[in-house]
């Protein structure tokens, strides 16, 4: 059911990645007052057509761009648009690439400018929420222990786990078996097993609320509360000594 993948497999998404990752911290480097993020759709579709790999979101189920943006109080799933970034915004950007048939997934929210501390609190605390996570990522563990390890850290710090979307196996395909909640309890789940390659991406609204609801348009996913919301996700291989994040390096 959970496809495994051998240490070469694990090489191959490494690269996908790793190129993911450089295209989407290129983009946070852009990411100014003024720019739009149809720029930034733009730029992430050139830079993955010049590196020979395709940008996975593009038609999947539909989606019309390359990127999904999330500006403030969305939470993910925004479509690119020609709005002008403004000071004091947060963006979350994902972006996927497929590359020698591997995808590296992998998001981050970036501040536009000078952000307000609710906004910086809850970028911070979903950025550690995510390492807290991938630190459990190891074998003999099981699901839960990554979901509790996101979960409780963020409930600590007077944030909310988003339950109604959770992350994913990925591998030849953008989303594989099995669901990573980032919300549960120890102990409990599937059990972790080497070769096992997971998006770990919590989705965190700052206050006590954790309902969400989407737009008309079928993608966009807002916090109800209205309060910023943070999105940060890293690729991760499950090895034999603990995790290692594909999208990184
Ligand atoms: N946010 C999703 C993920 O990281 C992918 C979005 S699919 C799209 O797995 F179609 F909305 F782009
Ligand atoms: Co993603
Ligand atoms: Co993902």
């Amino acid at each position: 059911m959970v496809p495994l993948k051998s240490r070469h497999e694990i090489e191959l998404m490494r690269k996908s990645g790793r190129l993911a990752r450089r295209i989407l911290m290129e983009m946070g480097k852009l990411a100014r007052e003024g720019l739009t993020t149809l720029d930034l759709d733009r730029y992430a579709r050139r830079r993955a057509r010049d590196a020979g790999a395709t940008c996975s979101f593009l038609n999947y189920r539909g989606y019309p761009a390359a990127i999904c943006t999330a500006l403030n109080d969305v939470v993910v799933h925004g479509i690119p648009n020609d709005v002008p970034l403004k000071n004091g915004d947060i963006l979350g950007i994902d972006f996927a690439t497929h590359l020698n048939g591997f995808v590296g997934d992998t998001a981050w929210t970036f501040a536009i400018g000078t952000v307000s501390p609710e906004k910086q609190h809850v970028m911070r605390v979903t950025e550690q929420a995510l390492y807290e996570g991938i630190k459990q990522a190891k074998p003999g563990n099981r699901m839960g222990d990554i979901s509790y390890a996101i979960q409780s850290y963020a409930e600590r710090h007077g944030c909310s786990v988003v339950r109604a979307l959770v992350g994913h196996g990925v591998g030849r395909k953008l989303h594989e078996p099995p669901p990573v909640p980032n919300y549960g309890e120890p102990g409990t789940g599937l059990k972790l097993k080497v070769g096992m390659t997971l998006a770990i991406e919590p989705m965190i609204i700052f206050g006590n609320d954790p309902e969400v609801y989407q737009l008309e348009d079928g993608w966009t996913v807002l916090s109800r509360s209205g309060q910023p919301s943070a999105h940060f996700e890293h690729t991760v291989a499950i090895l034999s000594d603990g995790p290692d994040i594909l999208t990184e390096g």
